[in-house]
């Protein structure tokens, strides 16, 4: 038994929750993810490069299919558990997973977020970005700033023999300080061998909570923030999108960290 075992279980034997051997990535598993996940920003910087008013949300899921098979990779939503289309389009009051669609146009002033996971030679990378169509409001501007101000500062405490809710805590009082609300029942997930492992991840855990951050660990931060309530309610029709129950905005980014000895490195953002 090596040191970095004796640790877990000593760690464990006190009440803490320790990731399990298969969470803790092999360097050359690593090295293989890494790629999965430049891959997923390419595609996600060749959306950014023509995502524009006037298109559909249709459009961008061909960029995404496109793009990404094009350069040997597959998109991880695509007949992911009966998902319809090869990435998330979630526009304005839409909390996370909208499909694509033809009808749905982009106008100025909308807000969207564009969220691209992507399988390279079977290794999972996910990351989300938001995109703001022309000029926006002054109040979903202020939404895009904090947001992205959440999961940067969220990211400051990702750091070996942390806890996930030290995370949480960042994010969910920076969050409420301004008057918004984070999603409380969808969260972030392990990754890497597959697309969503082991530890499901809140944004509304107290700090010193929840598992503790160990070297070779990957998981997403990628919190949902709302304008109003933290409610949603799931389209009956399609199974999949969620939107807020009060019809305020929301706005989520996502990175794909790994934790490291030294602290974190983000793989896709
Ligand atoms: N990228 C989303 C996530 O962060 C994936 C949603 S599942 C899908 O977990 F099928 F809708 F893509
Ligand atoms: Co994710």
């Amino acid at each position: 038994m090596n040191k970095l075992h004796l640790k877990l279980l000593s760690l464990a034997a006190k009440g803490e929750i320790v990731p399990s051997q298969k969470l803790l990535k092999t360097p050359e598993q690593i090295e293989a993810i890494r790629r999965s996940a430049d891959l997923n920003t390419a595609v996600l910087d060749y959306v950014g490069e023509h995502i524009k008013a006037g298109i559909s949300t249709a459009d961008i899921d061909r960029m995404v299919y496109g793009y990404t098979v094009s350069h040997g990779g597959v998109p991880a939503p695509l007949n992911y558990e009966g998902f319809p289309k090869s990435v998330c389009t979630s526009v304005n009051n839409v909390i996370c997973h909208g499909i694509p669609s033809e009808e749905e146009i982009l106008k100025e002033g909308d807000i969207i977020n564009v969220d691209v996971s992507t399988i390279l030679d079977g290794y999972f990378s996910d990351a989300s970005r938001m995109f703001a169509i022309g000029s926006i409001s002054p109040e979903a501007s202020k939404l895009l700033r904090v947001t992205r101000e959440c999961v940067d500062l969220g990211l400051k405490e990702a750091r070996p023999w942390g806890h996930l809710g030290d995370i949480a805590h960042a994010i969910n009082s920076h969050a409420q300080a301004n008057g918004y609300r984070v999603v409380e029942e969808i969260g972030g997930h392990g990754i890497g061998l597959e697309f969503h492992e082991d530890p499901f991840v809140s944004y509304v855990t107290p700090k010193g909570s929840e598992m503790v951050l160990v070297p070779g660990m990957m998981f997403t931060i990628e919190p949902m923030i709302n304008e109003g309530s933290p409610d949603f309610y799931i389209d009956e029709e399609n199974g999949w999108t969620v939107y807020t129950v009060d019809g305020g905005l929301s706005a989520q980014i996502e990175y794909m960290v790994l934790i490291t000895e030294t602290g974190a490195e983000v793989l896709t953002r």
